[in-house]
């Protein structure tokens, strides 16, 4: 669990970065409809999250950097007995300043009369306009009520900022216990991954899988980080295929990809592997070079290395593989050049991890690769996908889609692999599909 003292630590450096000029807001997720009042389970907003820990909608916080070195305001539902016999207990004000470490908090229906005395006096609103166009609606019908009060020495706010920058940046640094929690998730993950290679064999189909999939991290308390990938044979090369309704095939691969959520923080992991339990000849071959590239990516992962050099070094191994295996004709040099590689390496080979699965922050800065830096985390999976109707291709290679994908640590070293508890060299694979 992420503590108190952590999330107040964040919404003063957070401050510090925006200045005493400024007044900062961010809303709570919209709670989305599904149908009638059947809700989509509700998710908070990341960024609210990692302010707060918070996680019920209808909320908003404020936090003024001028007031006493930086303070906090929550806005959120009052605690009402009947709304509570429906949908479960409630925190009220009073359990955001006790339970949240907020300095203040107001039932959230106080909004409209108390918002725009608190922006008064400030210069500028960090704020992330467009995820509540009802709420940015608002916003800038006072500014504009302020801006006419202005010409009579009434000082406000005329300048809205967007928070994503400042913010994004210090979310893509984990702190220890986001790491800890990571970890956590990782783990709950590989063991999902480890008890679908166990259970899996042919004539079961994709949904029995994702049913074990989800049995393990529901009773480990997660959601799934995002909707579980459960390809067999030529599934597999259907990047997004998350239908998974599909038999499984004697002699055909299966792509696993899928990833816990703990505590609001995401793993994401793909594994790929025979349903019968045997990698065949074919099979074992191109793993290897989707082994070997990983590795080698892997290899590259520590402090000061480009970010870029991840994804180079990944992509010279793999073209260097399909180049040998005669998926790929002619040169290495002119085959990266050309990026003849891009018609079965058709993404990147990672990105950052947090609290979203594709997480924020910048992967570039002034047009240049940014450098790797501690505590940064993110996955490094790389794939190669010959899809059934490559003609190009010798039909042996046909339908094969194979991605491996580890979740990593920046560190002073090596890698910290939180994802390690899943194996993937194909003798280890086999035998545990055997046990
Ligand atoms: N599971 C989404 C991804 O691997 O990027
Ligand atoms: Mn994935
Ligand atoms: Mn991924």
């Amino acid at each position: 669990m992420i503590k108190q003292k952590e999330y107040a630590r964040r919404r003063t450096q957070l401050m510090e970065m925006t200045g005493v000029e400024s007044v900062i807001i961010l809303r709570a997720a919209t709670q989305k409809f599904r149908n009638n009042d059947v809700g989509y389970p509700y998710r908070q907003d990341s960024d609210f999250l990692y302010l707060s820990g918070f996680s019920e909608p209808e909320a908003m916080m404020v936090l003024l950097p001028a007031k006493k070195g930086g303070h906090s305001i929550m806005f959120c539902r009052e605690r009402d007995p009947t709304r509570e016999m429906w949908d479960g207990v409630t925190s009220g004000s009073e359990g955001a300043v006790e339970d949240y470490g907020f300095d203040e908090a107001f039932p959230i229906t106080e909004m409209n009369e108390r918002l725009p005395d608190l922006l008064h006096g400030r210069e500028r609103i960090f704020y992330d306009l467009g995820k509540d166009p009802e709420f940015d609606q608002l916003l800038i019908g006072w500014m504009n009520e302020f801006r006419a009060k202005t010409r009579k020495k009434f000082l406000a706010p005329d300048e809205v900022i967007a928070l994503n920058h400042s913010l994004h940046e210090m979310r893509l640094f984990k702190s220890r216990p986001e790491i800890t929690a990571m970890r956590k998730s990782a783990r709950i993950a590989a063991q999902a991954h480890k008890r679908a290679m166990q259970v899996c064999e042919p004539g079961m189909n994709e949904a029995d899988i994702h049913a074990e999939l989800l049995n393990i991290f529901t009773r480990n308390h997660c959601e799934a980080s995002y909707i579980p990938i459960v390809g067999g044979g030529a599934n597999a090369c259907v990047l997004h295929y998350i239908s998974n309704r599909d038999e499984l095939h004697d002699g055909d691969l299966l792509l696993i990809d899928a990833g816990a959520e703990y505590d609001g923080y995401a793993s994401d992991i793909t594994r790929t592997f025979p349903v019968n339990g045997k990698f065949s000849g074919p099979q074992k071959d191109l793993y290897e070079v989707v082994l070997a590239a990983q590795l080698e990516a892997i290899d590259t992962v520590r402090e000061g290395n480009p970010w870029e050099q991840v994804h180079e070094a990944a992509v010279r191994i793999a073209t260097e593989g399909m180049i040998e295996l005669g998926i790929l004709k002619g040169g290495l040099e002119e085959a990266l050049e050309e990026e003849h590689f891009k018609n079965y390496y058709v993404h990147n080979t990672g990105h950052w991890l947090g609290l979203d699965v594709h997480d924020v922050g910048e992967y570039e800065i002034d047009g240049h690769s940014r450098v790797l830096e501690k505590g940064m985390v993110f996955t490094v999976e790389p794939g190669i996908y010959i899809p059934p109707a490559a003609k190009a291709v010798d039909k042996i290679w046909r339908g094969m889609g194979i991605r491996i994908e580890d979740d990593v640590v920046v560190t002073r070293e090596e890698a910290d692999i939180l994802t390690f508890d899943v194996c993937k060299n194909i003798d280890q694979i086999e035998a545990l599909m055997a046990s």
